[in-house]
């Protein structure tokens, strides 16, 4: 079993690194925001309730987003390992996917954190606006307010895992595919010890 988490503020290319690594290494991956946004498109009691932190550019409850994740292993037992994109955010998040995996016999190997500086950050979400329909990309507000959730609460998560020796920094601007290839061979490397 092989369990990354993808880390980095708002923009920064977690979903887009995703999708390449999830199919390069056969990993299941765990996006919290999307699995928000499927609630939302559902109408679910949950999703409604998300949704109404999510416009504004806050973190949903803890306990919301734990009970997903919870769930969505239990849901695969079989998996080779799980991408972790957008959470955990905040420690009590950390400590609690660290339960988790401990019950499951296995834990964390990889924490990828990408660096993108915030001029950059703010400029690919507000291009994104113009046609993702989503409502947290679409005024420069909101996207402070989500850069702003991060150092506030979830840049701390990344001190948890580098107690442990976890984390590897990635430069996050350049071509996708330069940005891939770093990932891979940090992977690569943890693969090999
Ligand atoms: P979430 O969906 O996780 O969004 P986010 O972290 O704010 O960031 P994004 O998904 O927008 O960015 P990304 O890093 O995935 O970058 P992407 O690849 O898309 O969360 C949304 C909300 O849900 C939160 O605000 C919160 O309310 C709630 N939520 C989710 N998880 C939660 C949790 N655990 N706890 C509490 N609340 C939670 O790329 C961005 C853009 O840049 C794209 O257009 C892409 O094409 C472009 N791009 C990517 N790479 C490059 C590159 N190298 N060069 C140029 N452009 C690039
Ligand atoms: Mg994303």
């Amino acid at each position: 079993m092989f369990n990354l988490i993808l880390f980095g503020p708002p923009g920064s290319g977690k979903g887009t690194q995703s999708e390449k690594l999830i199919s390069k290494y056969g990993l299941i991956h765990l996006a919290t925001g999307d699995l928000l946004r499927s609630e939302i498109a559902a109408q679910t009691p949950l999703g409604m309730e998300a949704k109404s932190f999510m416009d504004k550019g806050e973190l949903v409850p803890d306990e919301v987003v734990i009970g997903m994740i919870s769930s969505a292993l239990d849901a695969n037992p079989d998996a080779g390992g799980f991408l972790f994109d957008g959470f955990p955010r905040t420690e009590a998040q950390a400590e609690a996917l660290d339960k988790l995996l401990k019950l499951k016999k296995t834990g964390i190997h990889l924490m990828l954190a990408l660096e993108v500086s915030e001029s950059e950050l703010i400029s690919r979400l507000l291009n994104r606006g113009k046609t993702s329909g989503r409502s947290d990309d679409v005024n420069e507000d909101i996207i402070r307010a989500r850069i702003a959730e991060y150092h506030k609460k979830t840049s701390a998560v990344a001190d948890h895992y580098r107690k442990f020796d976890k984390v590897k920094q990635i430069k996050g601007e350049g071509s996708i595919e330069e940005i891939f290839n770093s990932l891979c061979a940090e992977i690569g490397r943890k693969k090999s010890l």
